[in-house]
């Protein structure tokens, strides 16, 4: 993946404009900036989702994968989606860079960031299959056990989990960094987080949860994954405990945001732009932010989560004054556009 490297150091780089705007509005409250500063991040961020992209589709072209397999795998991986988890990581990675020698060495991060988009790609697999959520539309496409058949989608999600660990491990970083992202990334995706939390969704069909039990299922089900996107950035790079715990912190609160808004959007979203059926979680009888507090209760509580993620940023901005400005903006204009999604 040596050859992607500079495709990631030109996609991701964020100009003096959009540092300027960013300041220009949230510290001189100048609002007429708005619509510039909005246009100049769909851009950025447009950039950036190529850059995965590319390297996406670079992998799992090896004849020695069965064709249908490496058929099936590629059809779902690079169906699109918004690629949140790999921007994610790599955003991270480069926020904590500042203090090291090397201020490119987030780039390396860049196997794992594909490896947490595969990991994320098998759980949407299983998750759409008949014994599951039985869905029939996933990233605008029939979903892989409608576009192959059941036992081949089963195959395609234990090939991309199975492979990410590979790509996890061919990584040009310290081994102690690797060892420590790896680590993150398996406690966050088995039993105890991602796969705990399908468990937990899958037995609420049954029966209405509580608050609490809800945000539990959350935090395990689809939080564990978006936090670990951000914390395996960080650790990559060598960042500070104190770093960290900010990280996590903001991750923990825009994983819980974001499942709000997928359950809202579940109820109120458009199938054409989400890419999925809409009606689901109803159809399944399932525990959701909008079945337990509705939707109004839903969409405030998406934005407190996400301004409480935003505050752990800007906490870690002010813990550490010589951070990447520019990527905290970015991400910060990134979790605050995520709750307008269910407006
Ligand atoms: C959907 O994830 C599944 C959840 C964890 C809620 P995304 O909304 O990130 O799906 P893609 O990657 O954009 O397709
Ligand atoms: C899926 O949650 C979470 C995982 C795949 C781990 P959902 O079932 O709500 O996701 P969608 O709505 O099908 O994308
Ligand atoms: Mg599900
Ligand atoms: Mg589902
Ligand atoms: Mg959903």
């Amino acid at each position: 993946m040596q050859h992607l490297q500079n495709l990631f150091l030109e996609n991701f780089a964020i100009p003096k404009e959009y540092t300027l705007l960013f300041e220009q509005i949230h510290l001189l409250g100048m609002q007429d900036k708005q619509e510039e500063f909005n246009t100049l991040h769909k851009q950025l961020m447009k950039q950036r989702i190529q850059a995965v992209e590319k390297a996406l589709g670079s992998i799992l072209q090896d004849a020695e994968i069965p064709p249908r397999l490496s058929e099936a795998m590629r059809y779902s991986l690079l169906a699109g989606g918004k690629r949140l988890r790999p921007t994610l990581c790599l955003s991270m990675a480069k926020l904590c860079s500042h203090a090291r020698r090397d201020k490119n060495l987030w780039v390396l991060a860049m196997p794992f960031a594909i490896a947490l988009e595969m990991i994320h790609t098998y759980s949407l697999i299983h998750d759409d299959l008949p014994a599951m959520d039985n869905d029939d539309l996933r990233r605008g496409k029939p979903t892989c056990h409608k576009a192959f058949d059941e036992a081949t989608a089963i195959l395609a999600g234990d090939g991309l989990l199975t492979d990410a660990f590979y790509f996890m491990t061919d990584c040009n970083l310290p081994a102690q960094n690797i060892l420590q992202g790896i680590q993150l990334i398996a406690k966050a995706v088995g039993s105890e987080g991602m796969v705990g939390g399908q468990m937990l969704d899958m037995e609420a069909e049954q029966r209405t949860l509580n608050l609490d039990e809800l945000c539990i299922l959350n935090a395990k089900k689809t939080g564990a994954l978006l936090q670990c996107a951000c914390l395996s950035g960080a650790s990559l790079v060598g960042a500070t405990d104190t770093m960290k715990k900010y990280i996590k912190e903001y991750g923990t609160n825009m994983g819980i945001a974001f499942q709000i808004i997928d359950d809202v959007l579940d109820v109120i979203g458009d199938t054409a732009l989400l890419g999925k059926n809409t009606g689901s979680d109803a159809a399944n009888q399932k525990s959701t932010w909008v079945s337990l507090i509705g939707i109004e209760e839903s969409r405030k509580k998406a934005v407190e989560y996400c301004n409480d993620a935003n505050k752990a940023l800007q906490e870690l901005a002010q813990s550490e004054p010589l951070l990447d400005k520019g990527e905290q903006y970015f991400l910060q204009k990134t979790t605050s556009d995520m709750a307008y999604r269910v407006y």
